[in-house]
């Protein structure tokens, strides 16, 4: 198995263990001038820029205490004006910086945080803009109504973005936004960390993750995404910290990510019944490979449950999960409509799960009364090989709709091991169709076993996996 980001057993459980014990993921902070120029570093990334700025120019204080959403803000504004000019990076040097949400408002644009930089969000309200809601999700997705709070960085109508570090952190501080969300304290939705709408060319890399108030890492209405080397953490109680969620994305690579989260791992999305079938936008030409998840009552990837512009081509290899309720979970319902087709996964390592093949058709969350109860999910073209899993309760629950099968079901070569006290029902199938081929436990007489059926797996490569990063330096200035 191939894995780029090591980890022992001994830190995964240590950090499971802190997760249980302290409720939220802790660092260590390296001590370090804070603020102090760091010498030249390289990093790589899609652009190299000709300007470049310390967040300490602009009055920045790296204390932990003082608030700097208006250094940020006077940071990104005044290297605003390079765009057009071989862009700017902004330096976030050692130390702990404090703000509230900030927007990124020029193309060819580099955030760079240096190893022992750590961002904090702010805890306080105010620091948050109300902004609408998406357009292909009708209401914010907390249920609470028009308007949500800003990411904490948000950017929109962009290109040429990057979001990098040598492994840097950004900390949500998110424990006062969970226990808003559980008290029912909470009148809008809550900030992501990241995301990025209506953009081109977008990378976001080498960074430690934690503690997001939300989803961490949501890239919307974009294209050409890259998403690279970024650890991030959770307690595995937390509400809806959603690790990665492309949504209506084309052309997205994620790779050597590991994420430890309170749901799903990864959740590929495109908006929500009527909503996200009127904006039409779909998720497509998504790669997902060397990928690490920890989440024990969510899925390793998810596909939906808002999945109402549609999601195609996917194609996920070399991914290990530790302890997780299932691996690839479709999620949808009637009132989604538009599709799930074209799925395609490879390689495949579980241990410790609730499902190992799950397809759920009654995900009944809907934005308001107003969906189509006539708008049928269409899925179709699902293909799983070469799939080891070991200590699992349940092999498969895949349940398509009455008068709406799902088809096209292809699971070759999975070798699944039960737990101590396996459960009779191994295969639970109802309204799909397809294949399977040497696949142990036997399975439901709906995927009848074919004789050396070797299950789909594109051999195309997509534009995505062609961009090829640059070494650029964090001393460069003009
Ligand atoms: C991330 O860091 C690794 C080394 O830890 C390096 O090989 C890789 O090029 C970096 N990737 C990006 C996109 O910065
Ligand atoms: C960021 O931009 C959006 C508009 O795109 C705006 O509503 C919001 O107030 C801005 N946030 C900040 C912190 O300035
Ligand atoms: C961003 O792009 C979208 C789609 O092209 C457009 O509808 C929207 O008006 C743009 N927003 C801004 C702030 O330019
Ligand atoms: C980045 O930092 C996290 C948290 O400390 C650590 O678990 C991870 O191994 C680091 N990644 C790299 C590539 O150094
Ligand atoms: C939420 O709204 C209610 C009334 O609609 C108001 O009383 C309450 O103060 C608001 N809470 C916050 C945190 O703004
Ligand atoms: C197997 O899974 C169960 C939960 O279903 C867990 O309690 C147990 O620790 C796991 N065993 C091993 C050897 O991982
Ligand atoms: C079956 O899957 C296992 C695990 O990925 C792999 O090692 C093996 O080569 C596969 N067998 C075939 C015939 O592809
Ligand atoms: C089988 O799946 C159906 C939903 O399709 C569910 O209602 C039922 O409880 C499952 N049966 C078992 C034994 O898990």
């Amino acid at each position: 198995m191939e894995r780029s980001i090591g980890f022992r057993a001994s830190d995964v459980i240590q950090t499971i263990l802190a997760v249980l014990v302290l409720g939220t993921v802790s660092l260590r902070v390296v001590e370090c001038k804070q603020g102090s120029v760091p010498d030249a570093l390289h990093y790589s990334a899609i652009n190299c820029r000709k300007h470049s700025a310390l967040l300490t120019d602009f009055g920045a204080v790296g204390d932990g205490k003082t608030l700097n959403t208006k250094a940020f803000k006077a940071a990104i504004d005044s290297l605003s004006k390079y765009a057009s000019d071989g862009g700017a990076q902004l330096i976030v040097p050692p130390g702990k910086w404090l703000t509230g949400s900030f927007n990124l408002t020029s193309s060819h644009f580099t955030l760079f945080l240096h190893k022992d930089a750590i961002i904090l969000a702010s805890q306080d309200e105010a620091e948050f803009p109300l902004v609408s809601t998406l357009p292909s999700y009708g209401i914010g997705r907390d249920g609470n109504g028009d308007g949500r709070f800003s990411s904490l960085i948000f950017g929109t109508n962009l290109t040429d973005i990057v979001i990098t570090g040598n492994n840097g952190t950004i900390d949500g501080q998110g424990k006062i936004w969970w226990d808003k969300f559980h008290q029912g304290q909470l009148n809008f939705t809550r900030p992501y960390m990241i995301e990025i709408l209506y953009s081109d060319n977008i990378q976001i890399s080498n960074l430690t993750l934690i503690n997001s108030p939300s989803w961490f890492v949501h890239p919307t209405y974009s294209s050409n995404v890259l998403i690279q080397g970024l650890t991030i953490l959770a307690p595995v109680d937390s509400p809806n910290t959603d690790g990665i969620d492309p949504d209506s994305c084309t052309n997205t690579r994620i790779e050597d990510c590991f994420v430890v989260s309170g749901d799903d791992c990864i959740a590929v999305k495109s908006g929500w019944d009527q909503y996200g079938i009127k904006f039409g936008m779909p998720t497509k030409h998504l790669i997902i490979r060397r990928f690490t998840c920890i989440s024990p009552d969510s899925a390793t990837i998810a596909l939906g449950s808002e999945m109402s512009g549609g999601i195609q081509d996917v194609r996920v290899e070399d991914v290990t999960a530790i302890n997780t309720q299932s691996g690839i979970r479709i999620k949808t319902a009637i009132g989604r409509g538009a599709y799930v087709k074209d799925i395609y996964a490879r390689r495949m390592t579980f241990t410790t799960m609730k499902y190992v093949f799950y397809i759920s058709s009654a995900y009944n969350q809907h934005p308001d009364t107003g969906f189509d109860p006539k708008a049928l999910p269409e899925v179709k073209g699902i293909n799983y090989k070469d799939v080891v899993a070991t200590n699992v309760t349940y092999t498969a629950r895949l349940e398509g709709i009455p008068n709406d099968h799902f088809t096209g079901i292809c699971i070759s070569n999975a070798t699944i091991s039960l737990s101590e006290m396996p459960k009779e029902l191994q295969w639970n199938c109802s309204n799909i169709a397809g294949v399977t081929s040497n696949v142990t436990p036997k399975s439901c007489n709906l995927l009848p076993e074919k004789e050396k059926v070797d299950c789909a797996f594109p051999e195309d490569r997509l534009p995505i996996e062609d961009v090829h990063l640059k070494t650029c330096s964090t001393t460069e200035t003009a």
